[in-house]
């Protein structure tokens, strides 16, 4: 049986769910693949976590640059987050022949006309399902199955960590600080949280999925961006007794040809689906102009949730299907743009 060779860049919260798979599910994977998908190289910065029985008989280094350069690694997963060195670490991969798995949502929503450029010349991958909404496969619905309508609209509750907060301040009283360090200990936020509270990180998922939606690049300086950060115990009692609950809503939608953005808590009413995501679960409706409004949710954060997607763009790049799934999706702007309506100019 032919193997595949991967190096990963990162063992932390992600990292280690994806070599538990990888280890645990070796013929699982070689079942559906037809390949033996082997961890053979991993970049840990944690000495203490270079002891782990999932690393055995891998080879260990600190730099990830020496994964992405390295010749025995035919895939780099990229799970290191943030920008630097992310973006040179994937880079270096591709320039090196290799395919890259990355959950980065803020690399690609930054750096991703530069990375995806640098995929095309080197005639290979970069695949991430896992960026947005974890375990959601929502990167393949905006590139295949919906294939053959115009997104209209966009909504979504993309941040696990604030529904998460808000979920545990409401229903069990937790104080802010407290729902936000449980949020950490469990592996939803961010190394640094303020990129959840303050609304960034589902403000990058937005801009990902609004280039694969409408052909247009928006970074999160572009459209309104407000957090759960400021709101308090008293803000959600006082919209449960009007009959609404507060939810951090991701909105991308077509208004007379411009496309309207913005990111911030919302009043939903409680009858509306997405007053019914609790916890780190994420919901994403998605309006096609043939299609109709269609829901899809699931756990969006956490170590279970971006691993699985993580190992399934392993999969498909050891089946083949990740090469034609990501190299078809609109990242290089082959559709037609929709113009960004300025926030100023947004009335609601
Ligand atoms: N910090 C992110 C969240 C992780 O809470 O949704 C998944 O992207």
């Amino acid at each position: 049986m032919d193997s595949l060779r991967v190096g990963l860049v990162g063992f932390g919260t992600v990292g280690a769910g994806v070599a538990e798979i990888l280890v645990n599910h070796k013929q699982r994977l070689a079942a559906r693949s037809g390949k033996s998908i082997q961890l053979v190289r991993a970049a840990v910065r944690n000495p203490s976590k270079r002891e782990s029985p999932l690393l055995q008989g891998v080879a260990l280094s600190a730099d990830g640059l020496d994964v992405a350069r390295d010749p025995n690694v035919d895939v780099v997963l990229e799970l290191i987050g943030g920008l630097e060195p992310a973006r040179q670490i994937v880079r270096t991969a591709l320039e090196n022949g290799k395919h890259v798995v990355t959950a980065n949502k803020a690399l690609l929503c930054e750096h991703g006309e530069e990375l995806f450029a640098a995929a095309k010349k080197a005639g290979r991958t970069i695949a991430f399902e896992a960026a947005v909404a974890g375990g959601v496969p929502i990167i393949h619905v905006l590139g295949q199955s919906m294939a053959a309508n115009q997104i209209t609209e966009i909504q979504a509750i993309i941040n696990g960590t604030s529904n998460y907060i808000l979920t545990e301040m409401f229903r069990n009283g937790a104080s802010y600080g407290d729902a936000v360090r449980r949020a950490q200990e469990i592996g939803y936020a961010e190394s640094d949280p303020s990129m959840d509270v303050q609304g960034t990180d589902a403000a990058q998922k937005l801009g990902l999925l609004t280039q694969l939606a409408y052909g247009t690049r928006v970074t999160p300086d572009r459209f309104l961006v407000q957090g759960i950060d400021t709101l308090e115990l008293a803000d959600l009692r006082y919209a449960d007794m009007l009959g609404y609950a507060v939810k951090l809503v991701a909105t991308a939608k077509l208004v007379a040809g411009r496309l309207e953005m913005h990111t911030q808590p919302t009043l939903v009413r409680k009858d509306d689906p997405l007053a019914k995501v609790e916890g780190a679960n994420n919901v994403i409706s998605l309006t096609g102009d043939i299609l109709g409004e269609t829901w899809f949710s699931g756990m969006g954060a956490g170590r279970e949730a971006t691993a699985s997607a993580v190992v399934a763009d392993v999969i498909d790049l050891a089946v083949g299907r990740a090469q034609l799934t990501f190299g078809h999706l609109d990242l290089w702007g082959n559709r037609p743009k929709f113009e960004l309506q300025p926030a100023e100019e947004i009335v609601r």
